[in-house]
Order: structure tokens, then C-alpha cells, then sequence
């Protein structure tokens, strides 16, 4: 295949075509040696969730890459993305996720939270480059068989909740 720079790369909402293909990346790019949890179907799902946005980077036909993000009113969780091999490091990830933080920022959410294996120093680059920071490892996460990372990049400083909304009377 001839090389891909990323301004021939489109993006856009991912339908339900593409659920089979994000599948069966998702298994040899992100869980490999894992187990299989992201199938065709729930694939489907996520992208009709109206909570989530998923993105496919498409060459032409060929979808190059996706990411999944779910989104609530104060964090954004980053819960899939990868990119061909043939398509990787010419910026394709990076325009994802940029659409996506714009996203979330545009929304108003206050944080963008993910978890990547912690054998993926690929993912842990990336993720560094792109402003994210590491907060937590947590042994097992992955099936039992592999521990975590977790990272944070934070959009703007979190909501503080006045202490007289919080405050019960104890009841008698
Ligand atoms: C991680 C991944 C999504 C990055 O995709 P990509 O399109 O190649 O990334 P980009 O080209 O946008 O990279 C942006 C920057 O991130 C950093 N980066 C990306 N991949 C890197 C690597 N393998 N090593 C070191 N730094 C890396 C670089 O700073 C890069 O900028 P540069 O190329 O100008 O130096 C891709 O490697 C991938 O799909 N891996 C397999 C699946 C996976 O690990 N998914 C993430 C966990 S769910």
C-alpha cells in the first residue's frame, strides 16, 4: 500500500458498516493476547449510545483508524482507539483526538480520562504527546493478566460542589 499522510485522511461519526471492521482492529491492535470484548455487536452499541462518539479516520474507503469516547457532564472517558500499522505516526490518532478533547471541551467537560495497558509504550508516547498524564497503575485490571495505566488531561478545573448543597440535617 502507498503511504498515507494525514491530509488524505477524513473523518467522521463512524456508522454501523464500520462496526465489523473497528472489531476486528480492536482484537488484533488493542486486545491482542487478551480475550476479544469488543465485538461487531457491541461495537454497534457504542456507536448508537448517544453518550459516546465514535470516530473513524477513513483513506478513501479504507477506515485507517477509530476512536470511542463516552462522555458525561464532568469527565469524558477515552474507551477505544487504534490505527492500521500501514497508517501509524502521520498524525492520523493525533486528529482524532483532537477532534474529541474539542469535543469535550465544546461540551464542558472538566477531564479526559483512559486506561491503556501498561506493556503498550506505543500508547504511553502517544498519550504523553498529546497532553495527557499518568495518575494510577492498577495491577490486574486487564483480565487478572495485566496491569494499567491510568492517564488524565484535564480541560479546565473541576466544579466545586457549595458545602450547604452537600449538607443533610441528620435525621432523627
Ligand atoms: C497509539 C496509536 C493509536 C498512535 O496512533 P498514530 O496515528 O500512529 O499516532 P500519531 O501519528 O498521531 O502520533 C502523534 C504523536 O504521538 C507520539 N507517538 C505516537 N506513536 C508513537 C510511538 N510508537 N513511539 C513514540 N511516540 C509515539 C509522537 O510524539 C507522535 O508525533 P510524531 O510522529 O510527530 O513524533 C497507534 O500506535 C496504535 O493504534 N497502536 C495500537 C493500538 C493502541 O495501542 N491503541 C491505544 C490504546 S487503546
Amino acid at each position: 500500500m502507498s503511504s498515507v499522510s494525514s491530509q488524505d485522511i477524513t473523518l467522521q461519526l463512524a456508522g454501523r458498516a464500520d462496526a465489523q471492521t473497528i472489531a476486528t482492529m480492536s482484537r488484533d491492535l488493542v486486545e491482542s493476547g487478551l480475550g476479544w470484548e469488543y465485538r461487531a455487536e457491541r461495537i454497534r452499541a457504542m456507536i448508537a449510545d448517544r453518550d459516546m462518539v465514535t470516530l473513524v479516520a477513513r483513506d478513501g474507503d479504507r477506515l485507517m483508524g477509530f476512536a470511542s469516547m463516552s462522555f458525561g457532564d464532568e469527565h469524558a472517558h477515552l474507551v477505544l482507539m487504534a490505527v492500521r500499522p500501514a497508517g501509524q505516526r502521520r498524525g492520523i490518532a493525533r486528529r482524532m483526538t483532537d477532534w474529541l478533547l474539542e469535543t469535550a471541551a465544546t461540551a464542558g467537560v472538566a477531564s479526559i480520562h483512559l486506561e491503556l495497558r501498561a506493556q503498550n509504550k506505543d500508547a504511553y508516547a502517544f498519550y504523553r504527546a498529546l497532553g495527557f498524564t499518568e495518575t494510577l497503575r492498577l495491577p490486574g485490571y486487564y483480565r487478572g493478566l495485566e496491569t494499567a495505566v491510568r492517564m488524565i488531561r484535564v480541560l479546565r478545573a473541576p466544579r466545586v460542589v457549595p458545602q450547604p448543597l452537600l449538607w443533610r440535617p441528620p435525621s432523627r
